[in-house]
């Protein structure tokens, strides 16, 4: 997600140990302190890269280089790899663990909630607590953990359904579309009961439900254990948005905020020890040259410490050493590394939203692709009804899709200003804000809107990008 301007780090690193990483000419060689357990090298590594001669040499060529750098599987510079150890979150852990402790006993923990900016940190400390508590508990006992992640969940309606649905044993049990609202509740809290005991429900990015559909189901959720018989449930929800809870009824946010929990952003030193240990696990000995931990961690760390961002660095640094058919990753990979990264978390950002945000991405890409234009909302919601209807959807109501306006908006995706129409009042005018040739093709591999997609240039390669399957693209 792009930084909102005030959060935005200053352009000139004032802390030494990004400067330096950014401008290791400034300091002396022998002052780089290399990477622990990653020894230097001595020449600089970059082979000449044989120009392959069609894709089968060129997929060989990245197979065979594979092997150069990692020790094992890639998995562990990604994002859904959870590390044995999570350094400098062993006080939040302790934190969030000592909250939930009580479930351990019988007992019904408080509600939490967990903010910090993006990349802190706060999804994988959930996830190695949630892992502690369950190696503690018989796993047909009274604890449940349900995790949602409610930036892909576009409506209340579908999260209940979900939430319900993890609980259903059979197919008959399960909670299908086209219920009222009332009857899935009451199919969710049947579901709840018939399982019973503890459920810790954590709402992953819980900021984005509330944005999107406002505090009624969370309200509802809130409230729940007074109409529950059997089962007791506890909310944990996590968001990047410091300040999502002032846009809550006060019920909710007192209920929600029995116990809250704060994860500051790493800084450069930080980060580099973060990375050492993925390193570490990550390459062969002698793979990662001197400078390139710093280098990433200090770009990280003036994109407000994200250590999300300092992983795809360093990741993203592997491949560009092994499209070079180096033997070794130097700092210069980490700079191609950032330019290739800038590119990429559009797309990826796109790749993330809730599938009608989509829909209605892909409508404005469309139209404006047609007329190179501001398009009005009103233009937008037909055109994004339009496509819905095609791709067999039921169209969202025209509120719900303003409200994703705004955050396509906030996501930097669309800029919509306010135009005046005379005597027809206001309305706001969509101008899109992204590479439409990046985007579109980026939506179009999604089966959902595949079937709407172009077709895509002849005699244009297309090769799998092997570190990312899921992905296709021109390499
Ligand atoms: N202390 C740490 N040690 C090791 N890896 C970490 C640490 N903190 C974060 N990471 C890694 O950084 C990445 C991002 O962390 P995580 O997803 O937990 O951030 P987040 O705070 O949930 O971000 P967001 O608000 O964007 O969801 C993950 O791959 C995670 O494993
Ligand atoms: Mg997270």
């Amino acid at each position: 997600m792009p930084p909102s301007p005030e959060d935005r780090p200053a352009e000139t690193p004032e802390r030494p140990e990004i400067a330096q990483a950014l401008n290791p000419a400034a300091a002396p060689v022998n002052d780089r302190r290399p990477a622990a357990g990653i020894s230097p090298s001595p020449s600089g590594g970059n082979a000449p890269a044989g120009t392959p001669s069609s894709a089968g040499e060129f997929l060989d060529s990245i197979l065979q280089s594979k092997s150069e750098l990692y020790r094992g599987s890639r998995e562990v510079l990604r994002d859904s790899y959870i590390p044995s150890r999570l350094p400098h979150r062993e006080q939040q852990i302790r934190q969030v663990a000592e909250v939930l402790a009580p479930a351990l006993r019988g007992d019904t923990p408080s509600n939490l909630l967990i903010y910090g900016k993006i990349g802190t940190g706060k999804t994988a400390v959930v996830a190695q607590v949630r892992q502690d508590i369950l190696r503690r508990v018989d796993p047909s006992g009274q604890l449940t953990f349900v995790t949602l992640n409610c930036g892909n969940i576009d409506t209340p309606y579908s999260l209940l359904q979900t939430i319900g649905n993890s609980f259903a044993r059979t197919e008959p049990d399960r909670i299908p579309t086209g219920w009222s609202l009332d009857r899935v509740q009451a199919a969710m809290r049947r579901l709840m009961d018939t399982k019973g005991g503890t459920i810790l429900l954590v709402l992953d990015e819980i900021d984005r439900l509330v944005a999107r559909s406002g505090d009624n189901v969370l309200y509802t959720l809130s409230q729940i254990n007074t109409e529950l018989e059997v089962a007791r449930l506890v909310l944990i929800g996590i968001s990047n948005d410091l300040k999502f809870t002032n846009h809550l009824d006060a019920r909710v946010r007192s209920r929600l905020n029995e116990e809250k929990i704060l994860f500051p952003p790493y800084d450069a030193v930080q980060l580099q020890d973060i990375l050492r240990d993925r390193a570490r696990e990550a390459f062969k000995d002698g793979v990662v040259d001197p400078g390139v931990v710093e280098r990433c961690a200090a770009y990280a760390a003036l994109e407000n410490g994200d250590a999300r961002r300092a992983l795809a660095l360093l990741r993203l640094a592997s491949e560009m050493a092994e499209r070079d058919h180096a033997k070794r990753i130097t700092p210069d990979h980490v700079v191609k590394a950032k330019n290739r990264l800038e590119q990429d978390i559009i797309v990826e950002c796109v790749r993330t939203l809730p599938p009608h945000c989509k829909v209605l991405l892909y409508a404005i890409l469309q139209s404006f692709e047609r007329r190179r234009n501001g398009v009005l909302t009103g233009e937008v919601y037909d055109s994004y009804k339009r496509l819905a209807e095609r791709l067999g959807l039921q169209p969202l109501h025209a509120r719900s899709i303003s409200n994703y306006v705004s955050e396509l908006e906030s996501l930097g995706l669309i800029r919509a200003t306010i135009v005046s129409r005379g005597r027809g009042g206001r309305t706001r005018e969509i101008l899109v804000d992204v590479p439409i040739s990046e985007t579109m093709p980026a939506l179009e591999e999604d089966p959902l809107i595949s079937p709407v997609g172009r077709p895509k240039p002849r005699g244009q390669m297309l090769l799998t990008n092997f570190d990312n399957p899921g992905r296709t693209g021109p390499l």
